[in-house]
């Protein structure tokens, strides 16, 4: 298939790539760089394309494609707490823009890639997609402004569209906001890591790797206008996940800060995937622990990427800032 892929050069976004192209998908990136990074795409022959997809007219590209992947967003709860008008900006303008450019090229399909953060958190059990959603965060909350705005497209215009939620994702090239990669850095410069609260709220942990070859298909055998939950099946409290980081790193436990909760901090998230097993024949395969050993090891080995995405931090925390 001919794709174009909104976020491209993002963490989840480079990953897809990757497993697009090794999947015979002839790929074309479209990306401002605000989250994501060129050398992500290093090694892969998408084409690339820097644009901004929430400026009206940013997606006049005229090649024909077969599907759209739409991956860009703000994405990290903090700065959503922090500032919450790039979100919504980019998550729900963005996205109408994009259903828009699908709906005027009538691009055959649509793959909206979301979160479970949509559903908000559940002190118990597990959420299906019939969950009514309960976002409470400002990112959740346009994360879920854009799942929305995609079904009334299906609705209203006939778009054909596919919405994928996932759990909290791992692996190489993730932006050191985010806690694993922000904490083995830490260690790795000598700091200790800022755990918030009380440490006991817990995710849902799944690899990118197993998170791409579930996006590949729901590109391929989702069903229009229908919602698909990926978990990874490893849930986690936070201590216990910097417990198996501080062991990884072979560092003691004082080398945790409890620091200050996060705002609304969400207590537990879990989702349900029955429905990508059965439809879609997804299985997650990487085995947590061998994915975090592997994902350590990924930041110590790649000190260059790790300077880059410092970089791209501190421009993003200068742009907030002004
Ligand atoms: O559930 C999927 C979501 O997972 C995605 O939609 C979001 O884009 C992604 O950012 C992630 O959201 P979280 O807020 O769960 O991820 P984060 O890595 O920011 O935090 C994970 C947990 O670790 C959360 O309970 C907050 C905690 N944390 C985080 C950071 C950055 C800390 O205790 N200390 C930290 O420094």
């Amino acid at each position: 298939m001919r794709l174009l892929v909104t976020g491209g050069a993002g963490f989840v976004g480079a990953s897809f790539v990757r497993h697009a192209e090794r999947a015979g998908h002839l790929v074309t990136v479209v990306d401002n760089l605000s989250a994501g990074l060129e050398e992500n795409l290093a090694g892969t022959v998408a084409r690339f394309i820097k644009a901004d997809i929430s400026k009206p007219g940013s997606l006049a590209i005229r090649d024909t494609f077969d599907a759209v992947v739409h991956m860009a967003a703000e994405s990290h709860v903090d700065r959503s707490i922090e500032d919450p008008r790039d979100f919504v900006t980019s998550n729900v303008m963005g996205t109408l823009q994009v259903l828009e450019f699908v709906k005027s090229c009538k691009i055959p399909r649509l793959l909206q890639i979301s979160t479970d953060e949509v559903y908000g958190s559940i002190e118990e059990g597990a959420w299906t997609e019939r969950a009514p959603l309960a976002p409470r965060s400002p990112y959740s909350a346009s994360k879920a402004g854009g799942d929305l705005l995609a079904l009334s497209y299906v609705e209203t215009y006939g778009l054909d569209v596919v919405i994928t939620r996932c759990s909290n994702n791992y692996g190489p090239r993730q932006l050191p906001e985010k806690v694993i990669p922000r904490f083995v850095l830490a260690l790795s410069e000598g700091k200790n890591v800022p755990l918030y609260g009380d440490g006991l709220h817990v995710r849902d942990w799944l690899h990118v790797d197993d998170h791409c070859r579930a996006l590949l298909l729901a590109l391929e055998h989702g069903r229009s206008g229908r919602v698909y939950n990926i978990g990874g099946g490893t849930s986690l409290t936070n201590f216990d996940l910097t417990q198996r980081i501080l062991k990884e790193m072979g560092v003691a436990e004082d080398r945790i800060d409890y620091v200050e909760d996060r705002r609304g901090h969400d207590r537990r998230y879990a989702v349900v995937w029955e429905r990508a097993r059965s439809e879609l024949g997804y299985e997650p395969q990487v085995d947590f622990s061998e994915g975090l050993t592997s994902t350590v090891k990924w930041y110590l080995d790649n000190p260059e990427w790790v300077a880059a995405a410092h970089r791209k931090l501190a421009t993003i925390r200068n742009v907030s800032k002004s």
